[in-house]
């Protein structure tokens, strides 16, 4: 399939980069300083672009982003689902809105497995995102043995069900702010595929992200779905980029070890010149 036929054109493909535990606030500075030199404006005409560093590069990030007219978002990994309190080392939705943060990363299966995240507290964390009018990057998908087993469209339902089943009735389908049906993003991890070099194919990929919209359609109704970005994340790589966005329900790219390389991430944003 031609790289170049892309995500639908009803929606604008968003490339995020997961930084995870890596990069000090002033490599953070670097690092976007020098991407910024290897995208040209144009290059955002097509495609969103996020970051997503530590939480403590959020402050340098925003000043930076702002001064330097950067058409970068700003985005976190996770928060705090409450609104505040006795929570030590915790950070909120409001904090994170405070510093321009338009996307927030919930439900990752590093948080999830490592960080005991329930889909009780993913789907507590998502609706904090959407009340500091952020937009949530909800992240989804099975392990290798769910799959083996044929359980993987049995896990994603439960996933996306527990964390969107009673959002539907209450949020609007668009708002001025981010806190829409619109702007959910939902980004399909294989956790096989998280930092292990082994991507999904295209068409895997595309069979999953094809099922996941069609059970936002149940969820909320053929509209939404058609309106909500679907990620694919796992191992994407320059060389990889291209053949995912060709499928008709990938819209973007959750890009975890690839996005702190410049060379790499600038390449992944600039899809359409690959392949
Ligand atoms: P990876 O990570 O690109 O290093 O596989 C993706 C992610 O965890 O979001």
């Amino acid at each position: 399939m031609s790289a170049k036929a892309g995500a639908s054109p009803k929606r604008r493909p968003l490339i995020s980069g997961n930084w995870k535990m890596n990069l000090t606030h002033l490599q953070a500075i670097q690092f976007i300083q020098q991407l910024s030199y290897a995208l040209e404006a144009a290059d955002y005409e097509h495609v969103d672009v996020s970051v997503h560093p530590p939480y403590t590069c959020l402050r340098a990030l925003q000043t930076l982003l702002d001064a330097d007219r950067i058409p970068i978002s700003l985005g976190a990994q996770n928060c705090h689902q409450q609104d505040a309190g006795a929570f030590t080392g915790e950070v909120s939705a409001a904090m994170l809105s405070a510093l321009d943060v338009r996307y927030v990363i919930v439900g990752h299966s590093e948080r999830r497995e490592l960080f005991a995240e329930s889909d009780a507290i993913v789907a507590a964390k998502l609706k904090a995102v959407l009340a500091g009018n952020m937009a949530p990057i909800l992240a989804v998908g099975e392990t290798i043995e769910e799959r083996q087993q044929g359980d993987t469209q049995a896990k994603i339902a439960r996933q996306l069900d527990s964390a969107l089943g009673d959002l539907s009735k209450q949020l609007p389908l668009s708002s001025q702010g981010n806190a829409s049906r619109e702007n959910l993003v939902v980004a399909y991890e294989p956790i096989w595929a998280i930092g292990t070099g082994r991507s999904a194919t295209p068409q895997d990929a595309e069979e999953v992200c094809g099922f996941i919209r069609s059970q936002l359609a149940e969820l909320f109704d053929a509209k939404t779905a058609d309106k909500i970005r679907i990620q694919y994340g796992g191992s994407v790589k320059p060389v990889s980029i291209a053949d995912l966005m060709a499928q008709p329900n990938i819209d973007g790219a959750l890009v975890g070890g690839a996005s702190i390389e410049v060379a790499d991430f600038a390449r992944i944003v600039r899809y359409r010149l690959e392949g």
